[in-house]
């Protein structure tokens, strides 16, 4: 006799409950949290922005994560202003606009902070770039269909050389530095455009040639995997950089603001990715990130990684997942169980933002480093991406 057991819908909120009882998801579940609100107050004409800078792909810090965390914590005013934001428009226009903060109770922004086993000495005093961490653990992904399906579908490439994550149906999350080195504008942010992996219709006679050649001078060589693809770009109509990085102060405050959200100028048809706060590391299951961008020394490759979370700040996320530049701006992801419509869901809970040297015990270390999504951070982003702050009262 065979049993059939069918879970409908109207059961799941049963089994979680029971998987709950169970003990099984409780540290590994998306909990959402009452978030506050950041309202556009008044918008100010800006000056004429200078488009001077290099995109600056490499970010370096004398504040290590120690720094970071005995740093002053920003009052109810000064988050104001590092929470007001410019805005650049495609017309080559600036706008400032000032924010108010209402609901926001420092003490729940509190992160329980995990400090990592320090590392070897030995390696510590060996000042050699550590973008990959040994042994390289990043993925290229091949095949249209794993390119065009999700989670890969919502990376896209920055004409700046970065990558960016769809948050929205418009809307697009990168790093700051990826359009502003927090004095200038880069050069490339004045018609910033937006490129996404498209499938290259199948050009039989080529193949044929390149098979024929390979048949021929006897290549080992596979055809380039990466002549498959092509990118289809759109426009940016603004983007939203905010006061913390533009003003980065000698507190490394601005590595914390380390983000900025663009809007296309069409809607593209892809889905998105949600955005979460970012849950305590020891709170992920297997205190794992992922992210994927386009990393420079795989050129038309879209690379994914994933690994350990590490030592964290409120705002901060320190790990040791290989990137090079190019991968600037991606989406950390988390994927965690969603309760309510039970089943695993993956959301944004971070803004890589590249490889850092730190000082630390007077040796240089370095680590790559993310930008977290706070519940600040998350209502201001959300509330660029929906326009409205009603939509935006969980994260
Ligand atoms: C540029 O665009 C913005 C937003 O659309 C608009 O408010 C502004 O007047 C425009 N500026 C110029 C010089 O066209
Ligand atoms: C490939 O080579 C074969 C003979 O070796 C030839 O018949 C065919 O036309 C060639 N195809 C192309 C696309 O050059």
């Amino acid at each position: 006799m065979t049993v059939f057991l069918s879970i409908s819908p109207s059961l799941c909120p049963m089994l979680g409950l029971l998987l709950l009882l169970s003990g099984c998801w409780s540290l590994q579940q998306w909990v959402l949290q009452r978030v506050p609100v950041v309202l556009p107050q008044q918008i100010k004409p800006g000056p004429a922005p200078h488009f001077l800078s290099q995109a600056r792909l490499d970010v370096s810090s004398s504040c290590d994560p120690d720094c970071h965390r005995k740093a002053p914590k920003p009052s109810y005013w000064d988050l104001r202003n590092i929470l007001s934001y410019e805005t650049l428009h495609s017309n080559g226009s600036l706008t400032t606009t000032s924010v108010e903060i209402y609901g926001y109770n420092p003490n729940s922004d509190t992160t329980v902070v995990y400090k990592a086993r320090s590392r070897g000495k030995r390696e510590a005093h060996v000042r050699r770039k550590r973008q990959i961490f040994g042994h390289d653990g990043r993925f290229s992904i091949v095949g249209q269909n794993y390119l065009l399906q999700f989670p890969f579908s919502v990376v896209v490439k920055l004409s700046t050389g970065c990558s960016g994550t769809l948050v929205g149906n418009r809307h697009v999350l990168t790093a700051a530095h990826c359009v502003h080195d927090g004095k200038n504008y880069v050069k490339g942010a004045q018609r910033l455009r937006v490129g996404f992996l498209k499938p290259k219709y199948r050009d039989t006679q080529s193949t044929n040639f390149f098979l024929n050649l390979t048949n021929q001078i006897g290549s080992p060589y596979p055809p380039p995997t990466n002549d498959k693809m092509k990118f289809q770009w759109i426009r940016a109509r603004r983007t939203h950089v905010p006061k913390g990085w533009i003003k980065a102060n000698a507190n490394d405050i601005g590595m914390d603001y380390d983000y900025a959200l663009l809007e296309l100028k069409k809607l593209h048809k892809r889905h998105h990715m949600k955005l979460g706060v970012s849950p305590p590391a020891q709170r992920l299951p297997g205190r794992r990130v992922h992210f994927s961008g386009f990393d420079n020394d795989r050129p038309g490759d879209l690379v994914y990684r994933f690994c350990l979370a590490g030592e964290e700040t409120p705002d901060l996320l320190y790990q040791h997942c290989d990137a090079q530049p190019g991968a600037s701006g991606s989406g950390v992801y988390a994927r965690m169980w969603d309760p309510l419509r039970c089943k695993w869901e993956r959301k944004i809970i971070g803004v890589f933002s590249g490889h850092q040297w730190v000082e630390r015990q007077g040796a240089s270390q370095d680590y790559n480093v993310a930008v977290r999504i706070t519940p600040l951070k998350y209502a201001q982003i959300c509330y660029w991406i929906k326009g409205n702050f009603v939509d935006c009262r969980e994260g």
